[in-house]
């Protein structure tokens, strides 16, 4: 009797330490959750993404940044999906959307698995698989996608703005805006890596070149001889010229990004704040020179982390029926 109070006890801790440890926002996710309800979803997902990579390997990029954007505001409930409507301006028209592309991708999965089972996947589920296909498909790193995300029915621009870092952002503002979704410093500077693949308008760091505090300078953090390469590229108005993030090698996921980070290179002032905090530049500079880099690892393990964030599961929310559409 003693033993099995004894035994009980400790079954009673465990739990509590395994709550404790697990995020409370990610119950209700599990690996294959649509094993039984629609057994070939995460197939069909595959398939057709490769499909669209496989002819436009650019397009990784912006759908894993779109997973990212997702998961940031209001958690990865696809509400960067959904459509502005008359009286509302949706997170996909704000600023930061800029060059979120590739809903076509998204829409061309939906429309396959609703084939087979309608009303089943949700589409911020079938955003985390595209995005982590994507990253495959691209002979990128391969993470777990635990599925059975439900979709919310909101989207807000001004959300959007609120909670999304901003590439002039500090790296005390980054800290604290990974923080408040749960991450760590150490992801920060994980997921960072992510800008190893994909390009960026000049609007989001001509700044560094040509008008750093408004007397017309540059930004000393910047690397004189890149800043002489990249005004060639980007006029001082320019808001439609794109650069590659990782010139190169902007298309192959590798852990360049913090070779670049390290020699000043880093193209936002963002990725360059990763220096200003022994943390994560430790992170930074151990990546960029040590021969068997944990980065491909580690960016697995962050992006499991990311796409947990304040999930919606059980029956909250909806399986909406079109992405870009609230049923
Ligand atoms: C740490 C805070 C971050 C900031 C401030 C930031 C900012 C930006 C900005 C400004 C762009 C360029 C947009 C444009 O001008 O076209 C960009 C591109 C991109 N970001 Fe981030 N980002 C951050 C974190 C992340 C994370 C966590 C990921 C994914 C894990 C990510 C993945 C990407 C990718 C793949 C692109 C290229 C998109 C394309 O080629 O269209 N970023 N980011
Ligand atoms: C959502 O907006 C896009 C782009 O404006 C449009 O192509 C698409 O048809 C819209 N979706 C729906 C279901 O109306
Ligand atoms: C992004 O938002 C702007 C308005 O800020 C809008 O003109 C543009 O069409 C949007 N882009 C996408 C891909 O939705
Ligand atoms: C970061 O930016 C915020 C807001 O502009 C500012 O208050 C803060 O002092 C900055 N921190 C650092 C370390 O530069
Ligand atoms: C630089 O910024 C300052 C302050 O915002 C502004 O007055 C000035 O006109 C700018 N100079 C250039 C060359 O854009």
């Amino acid at each position: 009797m003693a033993t099995l109070r004894i035994l009980l006890l400790l079954f009673l801790q465990l739990a509590v330490l395994f709550f404790a440890v697990e995020p409370a926002n990610a119950q209700g996710l599990k690996l294959d959750f649509y094993k039984k309800t629609c057994t070939r979803a995460e197939s069909i997902v595959r398939k057709t993404t490769t499909q669209f990579i496989s002819r436009a390997p650019t397009l990784a990029a912006p759908l894993l940044r779109m997973h990212f954007h997702d998961c940031f505001v209001r958690g990865c409930d696809g509400s960067v999906l959904l459509n502005s409507t008359k009286n509302n301006q949706a997170e996909k028209d704000a600023i930061p959307n800029q060059s979120l592309r590739g809903y076509q991708v998204i829409d061309a999965a939906k429309t396959a698995v609703e084939r087979v089972c309608p009303g089943v996947v949700s589409c911020a589920d079938i955003l985390a698989l595209v995005a982590r296909d994507a990253v495959l498909t691209i002979k990128g790193p391969f993470w777990d996608v635990p599925t059975g995300r439900r979709d919310g029915t909101v989207s807000r621009g001004s959300e959007a703005l609120a909670n999304l870092p901003s590439p002039f952002a500090n790296i005390t503002q980054l800290k604290s805006s990974f923080l408040r979704k749960g991450l760590s410093a150490k992801d920060l500077a994980v997921l960072s890596g992510g800008h190893t693949i994909g390009t960026s308008h000049c609007s989001s760091f001509t700044n560094r070149l040509y008008n750093f505090t408004g007397k017309g300078d540059t930004d000393p953090s910047f690397d004189p001889n890149y800043i002489v390469q990249l005004k060639k590229k980007c006029n001082p108005g320019d808001v439609t010229s794109l650069v590659q993030m990782d010139p190169g090698s902007f298309k192959i996921f590798d852990q360049d990004y913090y070779t670049l980070v390290v020699k000043s290179r880093g193209l936002f002032q963002s990725d360059a704040a990763l220096l200003d905090d022994s943390q994560t530049k430790a992170y930074v500079k151990l990546q960029s020179t040590t021969q068997r880099s944990t980065f491909l690892k580690d960016f697995s393990n962050s992006m499991v982390k990311m796409g947990k964030i304040q999930v919606l599961t059980g029956k909250a929310g909806e399986i909406r029926k079109r992405c870009s559409l609230v049923n």
